[in-house]
Order: C-alpha cells, then structure tokens, then sequence
C-alpha cells in the first residue's frame, strides 16, 4: 500500500553548499595557509561553481527544488582589513538575482569556515576586538545586499568550528587548548549578537539566523554515562543558544549523526555506515528537532545528507529523513525547509575531495552529472509530498 505524506504548503525543498568548498579561487584564507604546511588538502578549483553558478542553478531547478543556501567568502569581500570588494559584492547579487530569476529562493551564511588571512595572523576568532571586526564584515554585506535576500545566517556551525580548531586541533589553527575554544565560542556569540542588533533595526524585513549543528546523543543505562550524555547535550547542542538569547528569528538545523556514549547495542553496531564512516541514524533528526522545540522558532534544516560514493543509501536515506521531518511537523513543530548537503560534490574539508556528498557527481574535471538519487529526491519536491510503501 502506498502512503502520501504531504508537506506543509510552501515548504521550500533544496540543496546547500558553501563557498570555499565548491567556488575555486579562494587562495587568501586560514585554510590554504594550513594547506602550505601540509596540515589539511588544498582547494582547488575542479567545481568552479564561482563561474559555473548559474548551470548549476539550472540544474537545482531541473531537480524540482525551490530554494538555495550558499555561503558568501569573507576573504573576497574585505581581502584586506577594513577594505572591501566592490566587484566581490556584485559576484554576490548576481549569484544572488540568478537564483531567484530560476525561482529559487536563496539562504545566504555570512561566514562558513574559513577566514580571510590578516584575520588568522591577529588571531581569529581569540583578537578581543572579533566580534567588532565580524560584524563590521557582515554589516558591510548586509547593507549592499540586504534587499537582494531575505534568509540570512551569521555562522555556520560554531560548536563543530570551535572544537575542530581549537580543541582537537585538526582545522586552523590546530589549536588544543580549552580555554581558547571557549574563548572562541563567546567571541563568535558576541559578534552574532553584534550583527543581530544593528541590522534587525535597520532592515527589519530580513530574518537573521544561525546554523547550529546538533547531535543526536544516546548512552546505554550506566548512570555515569547517562549524566555525561546530558551534560554533552546540553554543551552541544544548547549552550550556544544560551549566548545569543533573543538575537535570532529562526534557527538553521545541520543534522548528521548521532553519537553513542557507553557500550553499544549489537542492533546499533550493525547499523549502516556512509562513506564518513558515520552511522546511518536518520531517526536522530527527529529527536534533534523535538529538542529545538523549546526555543518557538522557525527551524530550516540547512543540512543534511550522506558521503555516499557509489550512491547505494542515498535515496532511501533522504526518504527516511524526510518520514521522521514529516512526522515532528505533525506532531506541530515549525519545520519550514530542507536543503540537503549538498547540491555539488565539493572539498570535504580535512579529508579534501574524496567524501561525495552530492546531488550531483563532480568528477575532477569538473564534469557534473547528476545522480539517481537526485531524481527520488525531486519527486519528493515537486510533488511537496513523501511516497512511501
Ligand atoms: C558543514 C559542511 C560539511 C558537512 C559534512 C557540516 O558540518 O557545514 O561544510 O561539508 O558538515 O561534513
């Protein structure tokens, strides 16, 4: 027997990328300076989506979705302190109109990762004036672009950013040190609080937001590990949001995994991996989004999806996914888009271009071709509704 479910009217369905990872031409960052000495892979230009944008857009809209998240690379826009980027700004409208001319209705983050280098050698995100230097980026883009896009985020993902550079030191700057990723985590929430403020009065037609990346943890019945599971909880995924209270109109969900603590089950060991070596959990997302209920704000799941080389899990997973969405919307939470990660094969960061997360294949080349999973997922969004057996 087949089952509708039927999704919310104008839910908005799409993909996400983000700059460094599929633009090309990003040379004057943290990244490529970790890349010199040989601490994590370079970017290179194979996806081109800097020029290639608006093929690529064509083909998002071929696969039925509606809206779009990129990210804007603040190494483009303010190259030096205090000196922007005109011609960068006007890459940036253009990507921008080319999406809504296709009907397409654009998510823009402000910051996804990487920072420009005069940035990195003041020290980040640990410089006490970050938060000043952060908004005044994100001011300047805001006031060029404000009336071009109405979703915008600040930070994509401060707790994974924090503890990848700081904590486990395998991102710039490959620092493991505590204090500093606290340290970095409250500028980070300053500086998002900064640009809350300042433009919500001035532009009050946009929505402001932040991408959080939250986890679905578990722990078998030890009471020790059941007091570190809340604790790890609370610390991941809630206590960035105890720092930017009241300062954010809807909340991007980037839902992956789940992570066990204590001894697993044998059912949970023989769950599925994806290519990440992460367990296939697509029930996960559902308890990660009754756990943003409290917050009574707009949820866009701004992430989700699979490295899945050999496109075996990916369609069954994206429908599994969307079963558990459809379900925390009926049971009344404020569930209003999904984008999957990601529309492209693109730079998977400390592991370079070898995890294939895409929609679409991209070969070195940079020959794109669509997968069939793209085409499962299409007729999920084009029809606004989930078929399942
Ligand atoms: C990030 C993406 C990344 C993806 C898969 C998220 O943490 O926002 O940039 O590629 O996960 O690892």
């Amino acid at each position: 027997m087949k089952i509708n479910l039927e999704f919310p009217e104008d839910f908005l369905w799409g993909a996400a990328s983000a700059s460094y990872q599929v633009e090309g031409g990003i040379y004057n960052v943290d990244w490529t300076e970790g890349a010199k000495i040989g601490k994590v892979p370079m970017a290179d230009d194979r996806v081109d989506h800097y020029h290639k944008y608006e093929k690529d857009f064509a083909l998002a809209k071929e696969l039925g979705q509606n809206c779009q998240r990129i990210s804007i690379e603040w190494a483009r826009i303010e190259p030096e302190e205090g000196k922007f980027n005109e011609r960068e700004i006007e890459h940036y409208r253009k990507v921008i109109k080319d999406m809504k001319s296709k009907g397409l209705e654009p998510f823009v983050t402000l910051w996804h990762f990487t920072i420009p280098i005069w940035f990195y050698k003041k020290g980040g995100f640990l410089n006490s004036d970050a938060p000043e230097i952060f908004a005044r980026y994100c001011n300047y883009v805001l006031r060029e672009l404000h009336n071009e896009c109405k979703y915008w985020d600040t930070i994509n993902e401060p707790i994974v950013w924090a503890s990848n550079g700081h904590m486990r030191g395998n991102w710039p700057p490959f620092k493991k040190n505590i204090f500093e990723y606290f340290k970095a985590i409250k500028n980070q929430a300053k500086g998002h609080n900064l640009v809350y403020k300042e433009n919500k009065s001035r532009y009050p037609n946009i929505e402001i937001g932040i991408v959080k990346d939250n986890i679905n943890f578990r722990s078998d019945n030890m009471p020790w590990n059941r007091i570190i599971r809340k604790f790890t909880d609370y610390h991941w995924n809630h206590y960035f949001f105890t720092k930017i209270k009241n300062n954010y109109d809807h909340i991007g969900l980037n839902y992956y995994f789940d992570s066990f603590i204590g001894r697993k089950p044998n059912w949970y060991l023989e769950l599925p991996k994806n290519d990440m070596n992460w367990t296939l959990s697509p029930e996960g997302i559902y308890f990660v989004l009754k756990d943003l209920e409290r917050y009574k704000k707009p949820i866009y799941i701004t992430e989700a999806g699979i490295a899945d080389r050999e496109d075996k899990y990916r369609a069954s997973y994206i429908k599994d996914l969307l079963f558990y969405v459809h379900h925390a919307i009926q049971e009344g939470l404020p569930i209003k888009g999904f984008m999957y990660w990601s529309l492209l094969d693109n730079f998977e960061w400390a592991l370079g271009y070898e995890k294939e997360f895409g929609l679409i294949h991209v070969d070195k080349k940079g020959h794109r071709k669509v997968r069939e999973s793209a085409f499962v997922y299409k007729r999920v969004c084009e029809s606004n509704k989930l078929e399942i057996e």
